[in-house]
This record gives structure tokens, C-alpha cells and sequence, in this order.
């Protein structure tokens, strides 16, 4: 049990990456809050971008994508390398990128959607909730957690802000993916500040394994509450149409 729980109907949310609804009876619970976690490069932003970008434009379903470590024009210019054009998605209302860096480093920007004040997570929090209230987002991706925690001084507020944080989304009725680092997966570290695993509803864990000389990706479902869902590792890859999951098996 965690420390929420939240109210499951039973309906799923696509995921949007091809092979991985397979993994988890059909797609994310609906109105839950998902961690993706793993370590620098993994593809943590690609797979949550691909949720909002996919959600958009296969399911008709409005997203939020909270982008706290690169500038809405750099993700923006990195998703185009896979073939999807956020800006026509956010023209019809249906994407909202909001701009969480650049107000950090002075420079004014453009963007329609700028996180102002980064400093104060009750502002933060606020501005969230406005955006997704403003094109009525049924999806929101968050990258990063440790990006807003980063200026918290204890565990203890961290661990505040992370419940508070959890029961906004919640009470909006989104389905969310928040992005963490995982320091240490294989010695059981799998997030952070060890606490975001405790308010998700489920675990997603992308991984780096070297196999003849080569770095693999590999990704587990590490738990999904309510969901059967097998504790293997499955090879996946970032190919030029984003990521793909290969559930039968070895691909490698
Ligand atoms: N167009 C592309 N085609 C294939 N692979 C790509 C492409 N663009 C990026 N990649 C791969 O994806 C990786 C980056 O993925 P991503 O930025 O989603 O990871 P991340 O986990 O968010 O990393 P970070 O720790 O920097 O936030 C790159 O290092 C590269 O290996
Ligand atoms: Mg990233």
C-alpha cells in the first residue's frame, strides 16, 4: 500500500511507445502518477515526450510537458530528429510545453508558457495546475523531479513537496510520468531521494547493460499497482521514430 491510493477504474492510458502497453495489461491506470527513473542518457526524456507527443497525436488527448532541464525550443528541435512536430500540436491546443529553464538563466523568452518564479514549489505547483486546467489535459510529464527538488534544503521538505505535488496531480485527474534519476538500480537505488517510488503508482526503470562491448538499453516494469506485469528486463531501442519496446524478448 502506498502512502495514497488512489480510486482505479480499471481504464487505461496509452502509452504511446510501440510493445510497451503490452507490458502492463493495456496502458498506464488511468489518473495515476508514473515514475520514470534510470540514470543519464536512458532516454527518460525521450519516453515521456513521446507519451505527450503521441497522446496528441494518436489518442486526441491533451498533454502538459513541464520541461525543467532543457529549453521548450531544444525539445522542440530533438523531437523533430523523430519525426513529430510538437509546435502543430501545441497551435491546435492539444500540447502545452511549459518552460521551467529559461527564466532561470535571465534570458526572456518567447515561450507562451514560462515557469517564472522556479524558486517557490507553491507558485510551481499553481502555474501546473493552471496550464493543465488551460487545454484541459487528461496527460502531464514532469522532467525532472530532482530539477525541482534540487532546491529544497532537507529530505524532509522534499518528502513535502512530493506528497503535496502528488495530490495536485491527483486531484486534477491526470495521468502523469515523472522523470528521476536512478543512482544505483542494481543496489536497489532506484530514485533519488527514495521517496518518489513511494507516491507513484508505478516504477519504470531504463537501463544501460553492457553486452559485448556494447551498451544495451534495457527496460523494467518495477511495479505497477493494480497490474500484472512480468519482473523481467526488456530490450529496448531509440530508433529514428523514438522509442520502441521488443516484449518478446531479445532483440540483442
Ligand atoms: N534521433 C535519435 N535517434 C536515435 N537515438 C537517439 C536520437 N536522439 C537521441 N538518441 C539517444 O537518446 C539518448 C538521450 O535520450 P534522452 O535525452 O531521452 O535521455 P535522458 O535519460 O533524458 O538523459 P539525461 O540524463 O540527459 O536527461 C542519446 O544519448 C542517444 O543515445
Ligand atoms: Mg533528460
Amino acid at each position: 500500500m502506498g502512502i495514497m491510493s488512489e480510486p482505479f477504474s480499471g481504464k487505461r492510458i496509452k502509452s504511446g511507445i510501440p510493445g510497451f502497453d503490452d507490458l502492463i495489461e493495456g496502458g498506464f491506470p488511468d489518473q495515476s502518477t508514473i515514475l520514470i527513473t534510470g540514470s543519464t542518457g536512458t532516454g527518460k526524456t525521450t519516453f515521456v515526450a513521446q507519451y505527450i507527443y503521441k497522446g496528441a497525436e494518436e489518442y486526441g488527448e491533451p498533454g502538459v510537458l513541464v520541461s525543467l532541464e532543457e529549453r521548450a525550443k531544444d525539445i522542440r528541435r530533438e523531437m523533430e530528429q523523430f519525426g513529430w512536430d510538437l509546435e502543430k500540436y501545441e497551435k491546435q491546443g492539444l500540447i502545452a510545453i511549459v518552460d521551467g529553464v529559461s527564466s532561470i538563466s535571465g534570458i526572456p523568452s518567447e515561450e507562451k508558457f514560462v515557469l517564472e518564479d522556479t524558486l517557490n514549489v507553491d507558485n510551481f505547483l499553481r502555474y501546473i495546475y493552471r496550464v493543465v486546467k488551460s487545454i484541459n489535459a487528461k496527460r502531464l510529464a514532469i522532467d525532472s523531479i530532482p530539477s525541482i527538488a534540487f532546491r529544497l534544503q532537507n529530505e524532509g521538505e522534499i518528502r513535502k513537496v512530493l506528497l503535496k505535488l502528488n495530490t495536485i496531480l491527483l486531484e486534477m485527474g491526470v495521468t502523469s510520468l515523472l522523470t528521476t534519476e536512478a543512482p544505483d538500480p542494481k543496489g536497489g537505488k532506484i530514485s533519488k531521494y527514495g521517496i518518489e517510488e513511494y507516491i507513484s503508482r508505478g516504477v519504470v526503470l531504463l537501463d544501460l547493460q553492457e553486452k559485448n562491448i556494447e551498451l544495451k538499453r534495457y527496460l523494467l516494469v518495477r511495479k505497477m499497482r493494480g497490474t500484472k506485469h512480468s519482473m523481467r528486463k526488456y530490450p529496448f531501442e531509440i530508433t529514428s521514430r523514438g522509442v520502441v519496446v521488443y516484449p518478446s524478448g531479445e532483440i540483442y
